[in-house]
């Protein structure tokens, strides 16, 4: 590959949050710092009951599914949110862009917290080896950061392939934490899944708002274009999903119902780019017991929610000068002591 020459800059500007050209910047910074959380406030532990009861099956696609689920996150935080920050249109789709990096990292570091408590570390080393090598997870890990990582891509796709995988490829994994929910199992593990969940319904929205911002400027041909192209690439994954949906779900007999699901969710992604959907599959088809995992109070599905109720909240009060009387922890001992 062929460097680009560096071009200093002579000039650069500071952001400026009093002057904002799009509004859905500024509402969709609001939404996520308002719904910022983190997986080390769920308290795990308290599911390993619900683990014990599950045969060695089930326990078997619950790891391997957050397995999966780690490394599509790893590649949002790292080649995905890096790649889209090179095609902004404006100093606060940066910020947003920024904000949904960090939080990318947060849902991948959530799956090892959950496996360190649910999990022995051979498990979780067999997990990751899994990961690491499974042809169909690779295979759209790989399709998706392929895209990212090109440098001569349209960043339009760029950002297709992302809508495509916050909303479609994310869901064969989110099936079980939803089924679990929906039947009152594993609670702790599912609100962490649902706030990730919540997260990614935010960052599909507005990166398809984004991409519909961008294809205003494309002419009529190259947007016909680019819609074929998305629903070849679309059934591409599609195809590729059916294959590691059958090898995560067919040893409990839930494949047919998560394939219904994430028919459901890739017309949610088509949505969020303005397009049609293409299968035809729709809420009512999906099992009833995981839409209502979805729709249980804690957290919700929609753009315009509030932080999760099952999420603990620290008691916020203002500092004050007593705060910085820090009691030196070493006083008095030997500081070469050990405990
Ligand atoms: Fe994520
Ligand atoms: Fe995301």
């Amino acid at each position: 590959m062929k460097l680009e020459e560096f071009k200093p800059v002579t000039q650069y500007n500071a952001i400026n949050w009093n002057e904002v050209s799009d509004m859905i910047d500024k509402a969709t910074w609001e939404k996520l710092t308002e719904q910022f959380w983190l997986d080390t406030r769920i308290p795990v532990a308290n599911d390993m009951d619900d683990w014990r009861e599950l045969d060695d099956d089930h326990q078997w696609t619950v790891g391997h599914v957050f397995g999966g689920l780690t490394l599509l996150d790893t590649v949002q935080s790292e080649a995905g949110l890096t790649a889209l920050k090179e095609d902004v249109k404006t100093p606060h789709e940066t910020a947003v862009l920024n904000n949904i990096q960090f939080m990318e990292s947060v849902h991948a570091k959530s799956y090892s917290t959950i496996f360190s408590t649910l999990n022995t570390p051979e498990q979780i080393k067999e997990i990751f080896e899994w990961s690491d090598t499974e042809e169909y997870l690779q295979n759209k890990a790989v399709k998706i950061a392929n895209m990212y990582l090109d440098p001569s891509q349209d960043p339009l796709k760029k950002k297709v392939a992302n809508v495509f995988l916050e909303t479609f490829l994310f869901y064969s994994g989110f099936y079980t934490p939803l089924y679990y929910l929906g039947h009152n199992k594993l609670n702790n593990v599912a609100e962490i899944i649902k706030l990730i969940l919540r997260d990614e319904s935010v960052h599909g929205t507005y990166i398809g708002y984004k991409f519909q911002v961008g294809m205003r400027d494309r002419t009529e041909k190259q947007q016909q274009d680019m819609k074929d192209w998305m629903y070849n690439f679309l059934y591409e994954l599609y195809d590729n999903e059916e294959k590691y949906t059958h090898l995560l779900y067919d040893q409990v007999g839930w494949t047919d119902d998560v394939l219904t699901f994430i028919r459901y969710n890739a017309n949610k992604a088509l949505m969020n780019l303005g397009q049609d959907p293409l299968f035809p599959d729709t809420a009512s088809d999906v099992n009833p017991v995981v839409m209502n995992g979805i729709s249980t109070s804690t957290s919700n599905h929609d753009f315009f929610s509030q932080v999760g109720n099952g999420y603990r909240m620290g008691a916020v009060e203002a500092m004050n000068d007593s705060d910085y009387d820090v009691k030196d922890p070493n006083a008095g001992k030997d500081i070469n002591a050990r405990d």
